[in-house]
């Protein structure tokens, strides 16, 4: 089964609409269609860019595709300061991030609301990238892979086995994130492997294969490529190594 490698740019609470346009800019010139046929690239802005984004993806028909950092639960309705899946999908978005570690850290999202954030993504045909990762407490005890694998179940807990196939799943332990502190290959195969294997048995393993499991946490041009070259990872959602230009597209380079 081949999985065409997906890397993510999660640009979190930067950059306003101009710059957003600058920085989508000079990606659009780095990138070639060689590049394209073997990594998807897309960019996570944060809401206030997505028109922008999009004006400038149409106008000059990018291959750079785009999304959003969140979504409600809900599609409508007196939810203030909230943003639906229907608005998102509105604005061309192709993914939306569920269950980002600072989402349950900042604001208590837990594994129910994750999992109805998933199937709003769904409802409005929205790939979800699905984020989860241990803190530092669990990965001192060793206990990583089975509160991801528990992270898992709740998020696709009533999702069908044809939403998951196209679904995402990010693997970010906490303590990696924005630290420096970038997780081994090997830490990163151990949870990715467990991830598709536990896919395996709630759904099957054409489902398993299918899904694309990316690994964040400190991503750089530097560490991208022994990352990439384990076989239950399929791709990078990266944060701050996102913002610079040049690095983000060493990093969807693999590092070359
Ligand atoms: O979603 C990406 C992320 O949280 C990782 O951030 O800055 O460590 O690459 P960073």
């Amino acid at each position: 089964m081949s999985r065409k490698p997906l890397i993510a740019g999660n640009w979190k609470m930067n950059k306003n609409h101009l710059e957003a346009i600058k920085l989508v800019q000079e990606l659009a010139f780095s990138f070639t269609d060689k590049d394209f046929d073997k990594v998807e690239v897309a960019v996570l802005p944060p809401f206030t860019d997505l028109r922008s984004v999009q004006t400038l993806v149409d106008g000059d028909k990018l291959r750079i595709e785009y999304g959003a950092q969140d979504l409600s639960a809900h599609d409508a309705g007196a939810y203030t300061g909230e943003i639906s899946g229907a608005q998102l999908a509105k604005l061309g978005c192709a993914f939306v991030l569920a269950g980002h570690s600072e989402r349950r850290q900042y604001h208590a999202e837990d594994d129910a609301l994750v999992n109805a954030k998933v199937k709003a993504a769904y409802r409005h045909g929205i790939t979800p990238i699905l984020c989860v990762g241990e803190g530092l407490p669990i990965r001192q005890a060793g206990d990583q892979v089975p509160y991801t694998i528990a992270q898992v179940d709740g998020a696709l807990a009533g999702v069908s086995a044809e939403q998951v196939k196209s679904i995402v799943i990010a693997y970010e332990p906490v303590w990696a994130i924005g630290t420096g502190e970038v997780a081994t290959p090997e830490d990163a195969q151990e949870v990715c492997g467990a991830i598709r294997t536990r896919l395996a048995g709630l759904y099957d393993r054409e489902v398993a294969d299918a899904v694309r499991i990316l690994y964040g946490g400190s991503v750089k041009s530097d560490n991208t490529a022994g990352i990439m070259a384990k076989p239950d990872v399929d791709g990078a959602l990266v944060g701050g190594a996102s913002l610079d230009p040049g690095e983000f597209v060493k990093i969807c380079r693999f590092g070359e």
